[in-house]
C-alpha cells in the first residue's frame, strides 16, 4: 500500500512544537519523528498532553478554537500546516480512533461502506470487496460475515472497536492513531485489539495513546514518554522499559507516580 513513498524517512517529522489553549500551554518545545510501519506508544500520566500531541498529527486540534500550533510539522515531507495543505486529505490519510468506539448507527456494512461512497465509490461489488477487505484486516470479518446488514449497536465493545478500525482501514489511511482504544474494552477484547495492532503494522504505521505500560511494552516499536507537556525520552520501546535514560521516566514506568 502506498509504496511510492520513500519509507526510509519518518512518515512525520516533528519539529520544536509548542501547543497553546489560549494561555495554557499544553505541549512544550517536542521534536519527534514517527517512522512508517512502526508502532509508537505515547504513555505518561493523565494530562501530561498525549492527547493534545496526537491530535496534531490529523489537525484535529484545529476544532478547537482556542488552540494554537507553533513549529514544524512535515507529513511525508509536506508542511501538514500550511495554508495550501487539505486538511480533508490529511484525515483520510491519518485516520482516527477514539477511546470509546463509536459506530455509526447504521448497519456493519453501510459503517464501512460510508467513507468509500462519501468519495464517489456506488458500485455494489466495488464495495462489498472493500468492506470484506477491511473486516478482514480488522480481524472482525469472521464474527459478522453472516450479518453485515445487522446494526453495528448490536456488536459487543471490542467487536465495535474493531468495526471502527476496520471503517478507518477502509478509507486506505497511511497512519492509524489510536487514543486509549482498550481502556473501555475488557481484556479479552483488549488482547484482540493488541493482536490486531501487531498485524496492521505490516501494512500501517500505528501511533497509541495508553495509559497502560504493560501494553506499550508488548505491542509497540518506540515509547515516548510525555510529562507536563514536554517530551521526556523517546526510545525503542525495550530501551524505554529496560533502560531509560531519564530518572523521571525510570520512576514512572516502575509506578512511582502517575
Ligand atoms: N480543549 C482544551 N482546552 C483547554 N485545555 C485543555 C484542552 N484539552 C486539554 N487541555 C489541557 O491540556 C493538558 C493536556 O491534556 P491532554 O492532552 O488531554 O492530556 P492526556 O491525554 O495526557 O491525559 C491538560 O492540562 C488539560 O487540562
Ligand atoms: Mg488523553
Amino acid at each position: 500500500m502506498n509504496q511510492v513513498n520513500n519509507k526510509n524517512k519518518p512518515v512525520f517529522s516533528l519539529k520544536d512544537i509548542n501547543l497553546f489553549y489560549g494561555d495554557f500551554q499544553a505541549i512544550k518545545n517536542i521534536t519527534m519523528d514517527i517512522n512508517y510501519n512502526e508502532v509508537t506508544a505515547f504513555i505518561g500520566p493523565s494530562g501530561c498532553g498525549k492527547s493534545t500531541f496526537i491530535r496534531i498529527l490529523n489537525r484535529m486540534n484545529d476544532l478547537i478554537t482556542t488552540c494554537k500550533v507553533t513549529g514544524e510539522v512535515l507529513y511525508e515531507d509536506k508542511n501538514a500546516y500550511d495554508k495550501n495543505f487539505d486538511v480533508i486529505e490529511l484525515r483520510s490519510k491519518v485516520g482516527m480512533v477514539f477511546q470509546k468506539p463509536n459506530p455509526f448507527p447504521m448497519s456493519i456494512y453501510d459503517n464501512i461502506a460510508y467513507g468509500p461512497r462519501c468519495q464517489g465509490i456506488k458500485d455494489k461489488e466495488a464495495l462489498d470487496t472493500i468492506v470484506e477487505n477491511a473486516l478482514k484486516k480488522a480481524a472482525l470479518w469472521d464474527e459478522v460475515a453472516d450479518r453485515l446488514k445487522k446494526s453495528a449497536m448490536s456488536l459487543s465493545g471490542g467487536q465495535q472497536q474493531r468495526l471502527c478500525i476496520a471503517r478507518t482501514i477502509a478509507m486506505e489511511p497511511e497512519v492509524i492513531l489510536m487514543d486509549e482504544p482498550t481502556s473501555a474494552l475488557d481484556p479479552i477484547a483488549t488482547q484482540k485489539i493488541e493482536d490486531l495492532i501487531i498485524e496492521l503494522k505490516q501494512d500501517f504505521t500505528i501511533v497509541i495513546v495508553t495509559h497502560n505500560m504493560q501494553q506499550a511494552a508488548r505491542i509497540s516499536d518506540k515509547t515516548a514518554f510525555f510529562l507536563l507537556g514536554e517530551l521526556v525520552e523517546m526510545d525503542d520501546t525495550n530501551k524505554i522499559f529496560n533502560h531509560p535514560k531519564h530518572e523521571k521516566t525510570e520512576q514512572y514506568i516502575t509506578g512511582r507516580f502517575g
